[in-house]
């Protein structure tokens, strides 16, 4: 099946950022975010994801992570609320912390699972139990591109879950041997989630619109970057401004519009990934 709209994603959808907040605003009116992520061996994909949440607008940030890398990130990222998660001997997240995400349940306003968790089976379990009782907004990216978590989450009822796949992952989540528009849209459409197929110009779905992003370039192929997408995605998400997919389409086109302003003032090789960061400001500056 195709998409029935097709659209192309452009500047204006940042304007809603660019409206000054109230004067008398208050930080649980921004959202608070849920970081489900990271293990021993990949601190930096969840440390990338956090840095960018802290960059989207949300109010409150608590992240979950391995009890062995916790203090040394929460040193390096203040801001976030960060809570131990024990772990299994091979560093990933173990199962017996559950409890702690039910008990976030009611509290946060969107999740965001995966990124450098790893793909051991207990922590595969674990994201497949986390699914079947979260029912807030969520981002699955990464590790939690599984068939089997897709599934979990969306059990339980809940319609506001974004997957942010590139080719491979996607052909992995959906079995298809191929990531065509039509077989993306086809996807999202039988699982009900929205899917953000990153790549250049990154397509973002939901079975009935098809959005095509506008900006970015080659300077995002490099480690991380989809990480600092999640972030951006579920900041977005926790925020609760736009529907699902518009929130998908925002964040995607303002990340690859600070890789734009970041490659015209710094060229596209000798940056750093985490460079992006300190353009996500000028992007919502610079009109146009
Ligand atoms: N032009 C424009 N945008 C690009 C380009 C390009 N040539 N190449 C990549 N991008 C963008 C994508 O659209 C996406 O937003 O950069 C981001 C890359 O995201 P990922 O593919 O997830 O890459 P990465 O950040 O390295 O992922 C980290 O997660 O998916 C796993 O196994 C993967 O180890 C990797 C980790
Ligand atoms: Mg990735």
């Amino acid at each position: 099946s195709v998409a029935s709209q097709s659209v192309v994603v452009t500047d204006s959808i940042l304007d809603r950022l660019r409206a000054p907040r109230p004067a008398a605003s208050e930080k649980r009116q921004f959202g608070h975010l849920a970081i489900l992520a990271g293990s021993r061996s990949m601190p930096g994909a969840l440390a990338m994801s956090v840095k960018a949440a802290l960059q989207s607008g949300v109010g409150l940030v608590t992240v979950f992570a391995p009890e062995s890398i916790v203090s040394q990130l929460a040193c390096q990222l203040p801001e976030a609320m960060w809570r131990t998660w024990p772990e299994t001997p091979e560093g990933g997240l173990a199962l017996e912390g559950l409890w702690q995400v039910k008990a976030m349940a009611g509290k946060a306003s969107a999740l965001l699972l995966g990124p450098g968790m790893g793909s051991e089976a207990e922590t595969l379990a674990l994201m497949g139990d986390v699914g079947k009782v979260w029912d807030a907004p969520a981002v699955l990216d990464a590790d939690a591109l599984r068939p089997e978590v897709v599934r979990a989450f969306r059990e339980s009822g809940n319609t506001d879950i974004v997957v942010s796949p590139h080719d491979g992952e996607f052909m992995r989540l959906s079995g298809c041997s191929s990531s065509l528009d039509t077989e993306v849209s086809a996807y999202a459409k039988a699982q009900g989630v929205v899917v953000v197929k990153k790549g250049p110009n990154t397509r973002i779905l939901d079975g009935s619109t098809l959005c095509v992003n506008s900006s970015g370039n080659a300077v995002l192929a490099r480690g991380g970057s989809g990480d600092i997408l999640a972030g951006l995605i579920a900041g977005l998400l926790a925020q609760g401004a736009c529907p699902t997919l518009e929130c998908a389409c925002r964040a995607v086109y303002w990340h690859g519009k600070a890789a734009d302003l970041l490659a015209v003032d710094r060229g596209q090789v000798a940056v750093r990934t985490t460079d992006l960061l300190g353009y996500l400001g000028r992007a919502l500056r610079t009109k146009g």
